[in-house]
């Protein structure tokens, strides 16, 4: 019964999306866990170029069954725009599986996630917009709407009415904006039950099922591990838990089941939106990260925020995920630098700190501690063998891994599924 999660061991955006789709042709069910439509995952197949935002990236091979799971938080009108956009590229949709207990992201959740934000001013987080948080708010505060309550109008009802009972006091009183309306909510809603109906399902029981069955499951999260709820830069951060303990209860999977835990690791680090960030380059260099990495949201068509890759976080990331492996993407951005400064420890206050601190205050008080590795100028993107590689770029990887703790078992050498080296074998 083997079940892997694949998450992101940064900021996001480490390219997870890849990763599951090279995936995808061995594995029976591809599952997302957690987040929703923040998240932006790319797929190169061919010269066919896809962005996902909440289908799990495993919904590009033909033999995979894609799963939302219950810890997703779902914009129906994204939902169904993202299938019609693929069926209309000739990719069959039909196996997707929509869990009965999924969260609905609500035309409210979208508006208070903006104007809180906007509230905030200077403070903000830099959210994507898409109303995660508020969703996220109102399901820990049981006011929450499920994709199940759509196929209930009475249920339905009362329970938009509950949730913009306060809300609408608060638009109202202190945002200064138009109450919501109930009905027209209810109304959209229902809109949607009947095109949403042949995907929902129990998939716990099927996920249950399949691992019994001895089928092979991947479990995709979204985001990263520096933007967990409860291990990342806090209050920088995404509402739910994309750090592998999110695979359990977002899918309901228990703990025992999962064999493999694998994560995404970007050769150097990005970030989007507020909060510390200890590697950030301001300089030519940072402008380069960006240009030659392709930097820039696949959600909010933001500039992501590069930097010099971060052990400290590296070796953070595999303690909390309990990893078994790294998935090391995008080493072939890195050619052409005479020397690459990779962040082994920090400085904290005059003392050099290995490991990362759990208080806020020291984070953002940490500046890197630099060793410098030599480069290479020979075009990577064929390589096919970890052999293939120059002296000088196998050494880099030798030393990520021996400073991450996790074995690197696979390196990105460019966009597309080919370019990978594999090391080990994920099945
Ligand atoms: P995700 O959110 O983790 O799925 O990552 P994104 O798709 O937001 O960002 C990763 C970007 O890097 C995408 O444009 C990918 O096509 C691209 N990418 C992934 N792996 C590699 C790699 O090894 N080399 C290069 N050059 N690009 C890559
Ligand atoms: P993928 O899956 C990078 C960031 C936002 C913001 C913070 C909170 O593509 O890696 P939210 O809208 O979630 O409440 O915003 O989290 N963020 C991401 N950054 N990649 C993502 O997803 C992200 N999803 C959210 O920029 O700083
Ligand atoms: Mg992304």
């Amino acid at each position: 019964m083997p079940a892997l999660v694949l998450l992101g061991a940064q900021w996001g955006d480490e390219g997870k999306g890849k990763a599951t789709d090279l995936l995808g042709g061995s594995v029976d069910y591809v599952v997302r866990y957690q987040g929703g439509n923040n998240a932006g995952h790319t797929v190169v197949v061919g010269d066919q170029k896809y962005a996902l935002h909440l289908l799990p990236s495993g919904i590009l091979s033909p033999g995979c069954t894609p799963v939302i799971g219950n810890g997703v938080v779902v914009d129906p009108s994204v939902l169904l725009s993202e299938l019609s956009g693929l069926n209309e590229r000739g990719v069959d949709t039909s196996k997707l599986l929509l869990s009965g207990n999924a969260h609905i992201i609500t035309p409210y959740n979208v508006t208070v996630d903006k104007v809180t934000e906007r509230f905030l001013g200077k403070r903000k987080i830099g959210t994507t917009g898409r109303g995660i948080g508020p969703t996220y708010a109102d399901k820990i505060n049981r006011v929450g709407i499920r994709v199940q309550d759509l196929y209930d109008e009475s249920i339905l009802t009362q329970k938009v009415e509950a949730a913009l009972d306060v809300k609408n006091q608060v638009l109202t009183k202190l945002y200064n904006r138009r109450a919501i309306a109930v009905d027209q909510v209810v109304e959209e809603l229902l809109g949607y039950a009947d095109k949403l109906a042949p995907y929902v399902s129990d998939t716990v029981l099927v996920l249950n099922q399949a691992l019994e069955d001895d089928k092979v499951v991947l479990f995709e999260g979204g985001q990263g591990t520096l933007l967990d709820i409860d291990h990342g830069t806090y209050p920088f951060v995404t509402s739910s838990n994309p750090t592998a303990g999110g695979a359990c209860t977002g899918a309901g999977v228990g703990p025992t089941k999962i064999s493999r835990v694998i994560g995404i690791l970007k050769a150097y680090t990005t970030r989007v939106g507020a909060g510390p960030f200890p590697t950030e380059l301001f300089d030519e260099d940072g402008e380069a990260l960006r240009r030659i990495g392709g930097e820039r949201g696949v959600t909010t068509g933001r500039d992501r925020r590069c930097g010099w890759f971060d052990a400290v976080i590296a070796r953070y990331a595999t303690r909390v995920n309990g990893l078994t492996d790294f998935f090391l993407t995008k080493l072939d951005v890195l050619t052409g630098w005479e020397q690459i400064p990779v962040c082994v420890a920090y400085e904290i206050d005059g003392k050099r700190v290995e490991e990362l601190p759990y208080s806020q205050t020291d984070f953002h008080h940490a500046k890197p501690v630099y060793e410098m590795l030599p480069g290479w100028s020979e075009d990577i993107s064929k390589a096919k063998s970890f052999s293939d590689l120059p002296k000088n770029a196998q050494a880099y990887v030798k030393a990520l891994e021996e400073m991450s703790g996790a074995p690197i078992s696979a390196i990105g050498v460019g966009p597309g599924r080919d370019e990978t080296i594999e090391i080990n074998s994920f099945l």
